[in-house]
């Protein structure tokens, strides 16, 4: 089976081989052990929601079968993983009391990593709010600064006796426009821009607060926030859409880059976000983190789009090749990201955090499958990673998005991007040709 017969592009030695999932898309359990509601349950059970009518309670069973997928990295040679603790799991109520059993289980997945020869370097948030936060306004009420703070202290207290690697938030332009502007994403306010910059705004606070009480546990911890960069290209010719590229470019790119490395506010956007800016905020939000995660799939195609979000709205790609999710295959723009945070941000220490693609994969008798175009994604994507080392960007590493087949958030279970088949009803997993590929890939590299 499959996969290119020649070796791929060089990295460097010591480059971090890994995989990335998140929580909710592949925990299930969700009533297991004091786990409370998180805002994604309760969204994914509102008819018409979710693609395929369906919720995140099973998922991959992963709360139960983790010692199988540890089993699985560590067959496939992988050094890191990236995985997010669920914060209704380790504090139902989102705030105060800590429920022992849900700390248990990433005490013993770290145990298991640190075993298996694998770093654990986990996200505290990827997206599942506590849904009795959300009942507080969630990232709409101020306060959730110093619950985000406090939570991150529960987690590090517990687990950076042996962690030392911790990211804060994954993607929070996401998360604040598709969930707060938008209604696609959990908790579908629907706000427009204002509930999208105030998400935005009270996600940098939360993170400067988490961040400051990080350090203060562990004055040596590698410190991280983890960011969807896209680089954002105007749909069609015209000076109305170069704009609303711009505008974009600042909501989606520049807000949270230009909050923590530099405590400012993209020029365009200072007054339209200013007033949820209060004195000493940016100050707050500034720090020196150790490394930046970069998520990336493909370039932001805009068009001017008066009345949506900073009279913008998604537009259409050039014509080329897609990935089952239709988003435009543009290795490319991984490299043209990663200049830009070289020139641009002081050339920061980075980890690809996610890449990969959902393929339309079918599976034989056996549940196998050659999936040759992840294969040929991968490594187009890991090429522009090398080019980009060879260009003077710092990257010390790559995670793979993702091991497993999982729940694709308001796609379900219809989009599949693992390295490894999951079947949903069995909980059964097979290795597809891009495992034993990323198996060959890793081992390419000096350790
Ligand atoms: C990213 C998310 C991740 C996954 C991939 C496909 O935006 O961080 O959870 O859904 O997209």
């Amino acid at each position: 089976m499959a996969g290119p017969a020649r070796a791929g592009v060089p990295l460097p030695p010591g480059f971090l081989w890994g995989a990335s999932p998140s929580a909710p898309q592949i925990e299930g359990a969700v009533d297991a052990d004091g786990r409370a509601a998180s805002i994604w349950d309760v969204f994914a059970s509102q008819p018409g929601a979710i693609a395929d009518g369906s919720t995140p309670g099973t998922a991959c069973d992963h709360y139960h079968r983790w010692p199988a997928d540890v089993a699985l990295m560590r067959r496939a040679g992988m050094r890191a993983y990236r995985f997010s603790v669920a914060w209704p799991r380790v504090q139902p109520a989102g705030r105060g009391a800590v429920n022992g059993p849900g700390l248990d289980f990433y005490d013993h997945l770290t145990d298991a990593l640190l075993e298996a020869g694998i770093r654990p370097m986990p996200c505290l948030y990827h997206w599942d709010l506590p849904q009795a936060l959300q009942d507080r306004g969630g990232w709409m009420n101020r306060d959730i600064a110093g619950w985000f703070a406090d939570y991150a202290q529960v987690v590090a207290a517990r687990l950076g006796d042996r962690v030392g690697d911790w990211f804060t938030l994954n993607e929070p332009s996401v998360s604040a426009i598709l969930g707060h502007g938008m209604t696609l994403h959990a908790p579908g306010l629907g706000g427009g821009a204002d509930a999208t910059l105030k998400a935005l705004h009270h996600q940098n606070l939360a993170q400067g607060d988490a961040l400051a009480a990080l350090r203060a546990i562990g004055p040596a911890f590698r410190l991280g926030t983890i960011l969807s960069l896209q680089p954002v290209r105007p749909s069609h010719p015209g000076e109305e859409h170069r704009a609303a590229a711009e505008r974009w470019d600042a909501l989606w790119n520049r807000v949270p880059l230009d909050g923590v490395l530099r405590g400012e506010v993209p020029g365009i956007l200072a007054e339209a976000m200013g007033r949820w800016i209060l004195e000493g905020d940016l100050e707050r939000i500034r720090f020196p983190l150790d490394r930046i995660g970069v998520n990336y799939y493909s370039r932001l195609y805009v068009e001017a789009r008066p009345g949506g979000l900073v009279d913008a709205g998604f537009g259409p790609a050039p014509a080329g090749p897609r990935t089952d999710m239709g988003w435009p295959i543009e290795a490319h723009g991984l490299t043209e990201t990663l200049e830009d945070l070289r020139d641009n941000y002081g050339n920061p220490d980075v980890l690809i955090t996610e890449n990969g693609i959902a393929c339309d994969d079918r599976a034989d008798g056996a549940g196998r499958v050659d999936d040759r175009l992840r294969i040929l994604y991968l490594e187009e994507h890991l090429a522009a990673v090398a080019q980009a080392i060879q260009k003077g960007c710092r990257v010390g590493g790559y995670l793979a998005w993702s091991l497993l087949d999982n729940w694709e958030w308001q796609e379900g279970y219809r989009r599949r991007f693992g390295l490894v088949r999951v079947d949903y009803r069995t909980g059964r997993r097979t290795p597809k040709a891009s495992f034993d590929w990323y198996r060959r890939r890793i081992a390419e590299t000096p350790a």
